[in-house]
């Protein structure tokens, strides 16, 4: 696959998708992680004389202007991160935009208007993809966490333009990828969240490729009701059972071994301060809920994470958003930060859960994406790498 350094990029100009969507709270980023991670390939382009011209959306503005949704805050946080200035325009497209890139000097930085303020993007229309085209010499795709969506700025305009992956991009595919096609043994995943239902995809998949998977989260109760035990007011998806026990049965069958809850944090409602005790799997009382893992349950999946040399985790064990019911996630974001083995985090809670936890730097890898990468390891094409291919 090529990439942004196969491109000649002096003087050029270099429409780059980034993802930019960032948490904010009253017009202040919570999180710049986003992007920090796009910064080599801004750097790069920028080194080698290139005109950047950044495209990111931000939120979900459903093709309309939402004050609250411009870029403004990302680009003074951006110039601030590049130490150099980033021009901010108020529009993605039109002549406006085009008569500030004439301005550009090689190696000055730009960043459009919030993409999604447009209609056309997320319909993926080719007069959109066209309009953001013509505004340069070659595209650049470094937004590894919108790759999943068949957008203008993320499918469409790759097909007007020399059309390559920026180091982002390149890094979570290659890093994923290997993970999944060609994993280090024993490979171990490690698959949280509150839904069956948004992980069906992913076990199914992991499933041909793992030596250990472990469930734990709200998810993992329908599991353990599927077994013929009793969860009180715990999370059940009642139409998943069925399959839930199919997972259990395909994993014996092909000799995966297949981890759940022995013990939880059960809590007489869902509440920070509720009353809590920690049970046996086949004690959760009637009226109470499991809302964590508990201690014995982190001791068994930290021993199978010690043993590992390839873990994956993503979706957290438990309530983590609460103190209370925050050890489980802990817990093994603890053990993944002491081990040995390379250890990979699927975007989104898991991310924010290990930063809460302050052990970001001791991970090989944390995704910049929360669905594309859930979507990269349920095996699926994403529609804004596909459309690298085929340009040179
Ligand atoms: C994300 O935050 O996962 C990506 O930026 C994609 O955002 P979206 O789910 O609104 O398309």
């Amino acid at each position: 696959k090529k990439s942004v350094r196969d491109l000649d990029l002096k003087g050029k100009k270099v429409f780059c998708r980034v993802d930019f969507n960032v948490p904010m709270q009253d017009g202040v980023i919570t999180d710049d992680t986003r992007i920090k991670a796009a910064l080599p390939t801004i750097k790069y382009i920028v080194e080698q004389g290139g005109k950047a011209i950044l495209a990111s959306h931000l939120g979900r503005p459903k093709g309309k202007v939402v004050e609250e949704l411009r870029l403004n805050p990302v680009a003074k946080r951006l110039s601030e991160l590049l130490g150099k200035e980033v021009t901010k325009v108020d529009e993605a497209t039109g002549d406006v935009v085009k008569s500030k890139i004439a301005e550009m000097q090689d190696g000055d930085v730009l960043l459009l208007e919030n993409v999604r303020f447009y209609p056309g993007e997320e319909k993926n229309d080719p007069e959109l993809a066209k309009a953001f085209a013509e505004l340069a010499d070659v595209y650049v795709n470094d937004a590894f966490g919108a790759a999943h969506r068949a957008h203008a700025s993320t499918e469409g305009i790759a097909k007007y333009l020399p059309a390559v992956a920026g180091f982002l991009m390149q890094k979570e595919i290659e890093t994923l990828g290997k993970a999944l096609n060609n994993p280090e043994r024993p490979f171990t995943a490690i698959i949280g969240g509150a839904k069956v239902k948004d992980k069906i995809g992913v076990i199914e998949n992991l499933l041909d490729r793992v030596d250990n998977l472990i469930i734990g989260g709200g998810l993992a109760y329908t599991f353990i009701k599927s077994q013929g035990y009793e969860i009180g007011n715990s999370l059940l998806e009642e139409d998943k059972i069925e399959l839930a026990k199919e997972f259990i049965e395909k994993a014996k069958a092909k000799g995966v071994r297949f981890l759940m809850p022995i013990d939880a944090v059960v809590a007489d409602r869902f509440a920070e301060n509720a009353n809590t005790k920690i049970v046996d799997i086949s004690e959760i009382p009637a009226d109470w809920e499991a809302l964590d893992i508990g201690p014995k349950t982190v001791e068994l999946y930290e021993e199978v994470i010690k043993d590992s040399k390839l873990v994956i985790w993503n979706g957290p064990m438990g309530v983590f958003e609460m103190d209370k019911f925050a050890n489980g996630t802990n817990g093994i974001a603890k053990a993944m930060a002491d081990t040995d083995a390379i250890t990979i985090i699927g975007g989104g809670d898991s991310a924010a859960a290990i930063e809460k936890a302050g052990l970001a730097d001791k991970m090989s890898h944390i995704s910049t994406g929360g669905g594309a990468s859930l979507e990269f390891i349920e095996g699926k094409d994403l529609p804004g790498v596909v459309a690298l291919n085929d340009k040179e």
